[in-house]
């Protein structure tokens, strides 16, 4: 597919700042910046470190006559996919509302014949007045797209509303407004994923459980869902909030993460990334253990199904792709592999959870996909929403129509 291009208006806040990680981001994750900068925007960000990361020229004065010579503002904003401000100021929404055109940023978003995308960032009050409601209201009306703006802490000191919404979340609505032109591959494809740790209860209030956030689990299911794939997301006790477009399954144990597994089937993909405990107590005692009256035994455990080799060897049911992961401490490819045949899955994503590696609960991840009909990949530390776009691409390669 090729590169979406994003034409990026960088209004005037401090917001500004959180561009440029919107930039990063968005290139890892294939995508192109043409970057405008306003006046007031140049005092927070410089040209040089938005063009140095977008890898391209910043736009800045309409009435430059080499900027124009060279890309018109028309040609500006209707060689785009998408069009983005961020930070969408009071004023620049005010202007577009207005449709006034007196700088390149408002000339170029009058002229525009692609979706805007707006993530506002303002003083809470500002936010609030009656002129910027009357604004937003115009602009929805107008059919712009809005992220954020989200609470809390602001820059100013106050607290309220007005924040603008962090480049993960920016970079997810870029994605669901361009996923109907991308296509929707996986569209009509069932998929189960698993995501998270496992509780396997020692009594009422203890349980054995590991260090898995679910991040990278449920970021599968979600590029799963932009896909078009129909998702069952089987999850562990986590922290995330329910994603969105999903049939989301909670559950605590590993033999009920199976349960749900099997209730899901059958499936066209099934991606196995919960951190699934191995082994659980033999018995859970029905009232708390208490420090006097039990001697602290040693825990008799037991194993635990393999929900991922479950799948691999299903006798009815086997989905025709099955992932699974590898996280390993040495070895990592040589153990990935050994994973690979054993537990009867398709392909595999190994990752290096070694001291250090801050994966397990971290935002990134660094990960091999092992396929016994391809060379191995080693794909760079990357976002785990990354990690998983990258994923489903290679699945929507095998899979998709
Ligand atoms: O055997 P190991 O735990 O290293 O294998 C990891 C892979 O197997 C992961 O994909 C994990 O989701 C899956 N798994 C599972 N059920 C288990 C143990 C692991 O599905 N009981």
């Amino acid at each position: 597919m090729d590169a979406k291009r994003i034409l990026l208006v960088i209004g005037g806040g401090i917001a500004a700042y959180k561009t440029l990680e919107l930039i990063r981001r968005g290139r890892e994750r294939g995508l192109a910046f043409r970057t405008i900068l306003t006046r007031a925007g140049a005092e927070f960000v410089t040209p040089l470190a938005v063009s140095s990361l977008a890898e391209s020229r910043v736009y800045s004065d309409l009435f430059s006559l080499t900027d124009e010579a060279e890309m018109g503002h028309i040609r500006l904003s209707r060689e785009a996919d998408l069009v983005v401000v961020a930070p969408a100021t009071a004023d620049l929404m005010a202007k577009m509302a207005q449709g006034h055109a007196d700088d390149l940023a408002s000339t170029t978003l009058l002229a525009t014949d692609k979706p805007v995308l707006v993530a506002p960032a303002m003083n809470p009050m500002m936010w609030q007045h009656k002129a910027t409601r009357r604004n937003v209201a115009t602009l929805r009306a107008d059919g712009i797209h809005f992220v954020g703006p989200a609470s809390g802490d602001m820059a100013c000191g106050e607290v309220g509303s007005g924040r603008m919404a962090e480049p993960a979340e920016i970079l997810a609505a870029i994605q669901a407004i361009l996923a109907p032109a991308g296509g929707r591959p996986l569209a009509g494809r069932r998929a189960i994923v698993t995501s998270g740790p496992t509780h396997e209860a020692i009594d009422p209030v203890r349980y054995i459980a590991n260090r898995s956030s679910g991040r990278q689990g449920h970021a599968i299911a979600a590029a799963l869902a932009a896909a078009g794939a129909e998702v069952t997301l089987v999850s562990g006790p986590v922290s995330l909030p329910d994603p969105p477009g999903m049939t989301v399954r909670r559950v605590e144990s590993a033999r009920a993460m199976q349960e749900a597994v099997e209730a899901a089937l059958p499936a066209d993909i099934a991606v196995c990334a919960a951190a699934v405990a191995d082994w659980r107590p033999a018995m859970a005692a029905e009232a708390k253990l208490k420090k006097g009256s039990h001697q602290p035994a040693a825990l008799e455990l037991v194993e635990n199904p393999d929900i991922l080799k479950g799948l691999g060897h299903h006798p009815r049911m086997r989905p025709e792709l099955v992932v699974g992961f590898a996280a390993e401490t040495d070895d990592l490819l040589a153990n990935a592999g050994a994973k690979l045949e054993r537990k009867g899955c398709d392909w595999i994503l190994a990752n290096d959870v070694g001291a250090g590696s801050g994966v397990f609960g971290g935002a990134r991840n660094r990960v091999h996909l092992l396929r016994p009909d391809a060379p191995v990949e080693t794909w760079p530390e990357l976002d785990k929403a990354e990690v998983a776009t990258r994923l489903v691409a290679r699945i929507a390669e095998r899979l998709g129509r």
